[in-house]
């Protein structure tokens, strides 16, 4: 058998790390070299979790480091990856955090995914194309749903969501986008894409893609029911991008959906 994935854990005392830890500990051809977070401690599986201040050995030794964390560290780990694959889960990045991940490109394959699961990314597909077959006859509004500790709002998958609608008519989002309504904001601007957080309870991820005509709505939807969808994706990804030129790269990229 060929030699096991040596992986890093970046934000491994997290909901996600959690998952990812105790997934990769159960397969055969995955091997966690550590992890890392604000606190150390120890992983399921027995993989110790160190600071970012200690995290050199683990970065030195890890092929693809998989991260789930907070733009904070994710920036530490990216400038600090060397060689080893990079693959992203964490949202909410800026365009400083983009700009780390350019350069970390250069040096290795970084694969970057608002969201893991095969069923999002098909919604994203789909979200396009309905975009681009309806027009903007139809107004969309875009709803998602997460638990009551997520810190970023709209998530990364609604504003992956956003992106998909506005390619499908031709316009970049930043013109479209507007966040929540209040006030008097006014009658609905023609082409507005309009998007909505719910935060509460243990929501793991719901998104409603909604293109609302004079007669008629469609609706797109998704509807996560566990973590292990999104850390079973991110491992999938770990395999893929393992060998692969520097770049980057898209969970479509794994999924053949380019
Ligand atoms: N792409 C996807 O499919 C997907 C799916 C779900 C979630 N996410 C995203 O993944 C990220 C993590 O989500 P989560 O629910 O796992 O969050 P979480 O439970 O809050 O975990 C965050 C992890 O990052 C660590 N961390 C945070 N800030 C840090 C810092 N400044 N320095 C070092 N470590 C730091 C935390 O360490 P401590 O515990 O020591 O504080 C913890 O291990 C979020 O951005 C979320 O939106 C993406």
């Amino acid at each position: 058998m060929a030699e096991p994935i040596r992986l890093a854990i970046s934000g491994a005392t997290g909901r996600m790390g959690q998952a990812v830890a105790r997934l990769a500990a159960a397969a055969d051809d995955l091997e966690v070299v550590g992890g890392i977070a604000q606190e150390a401690g120890e992983m399921e599986g027995g993989a110790s979790v160190v600071t970012p201040g200690e995290a050199g050995r683990i970065l030195g030794d890890a092929e693809v480091i998989v991260d789930f964390s907070h733009p904070d560290l994710l920036r530490e780990v990216a400038e600090r990856a060397g060689g080893a694959a990079l693959v992203v889960g964490t949202t909410g990045l800026g365009a400083d955090d983009e700009e780390r991940l350019d350069d970390a490109a250069r040096r290795a394959p970084v694969l970057v995914a608002s969201n893991f699961s095969v069923g999002v990314n098909l919604l994203l597909d789909l979200a396009e194309r309905a975009a681009r077959a309806l027009g903007d006859d139809y107004d969309v509004e875009i709803v998602e749903a997460h638990h009551r500790r997520k810190e970023d709002a709209p998530s990364g998958t609604a504003l992956s969501l956003g992106e998909a609608v506005a390619r499908g008519r031709d316009r970049p989002l930043g013109e479209l986008r507007v966040d929540g309504r209040s006030g008097r904001p006014g009658a609905r601007p023609r082409g507005e894409i309009g998007f909505h957080a719910l935060r509460g309870g243990d929501i793991v991820g719901e998104h409603r893609v909604m293109l609302i005509g004079d007669r008629e709505r469609v609706e797109l939807g998704h509807v996560a029911t566990s973590r292990d969808l999104f850390a079973e994706g991110a491992l999938r990804a770990a395999r893929w991008v393992r060998g692969r030129e520097p770049g980057r790269y898209g969970m479509a990229d794994v999924l053949g959906m380019t």
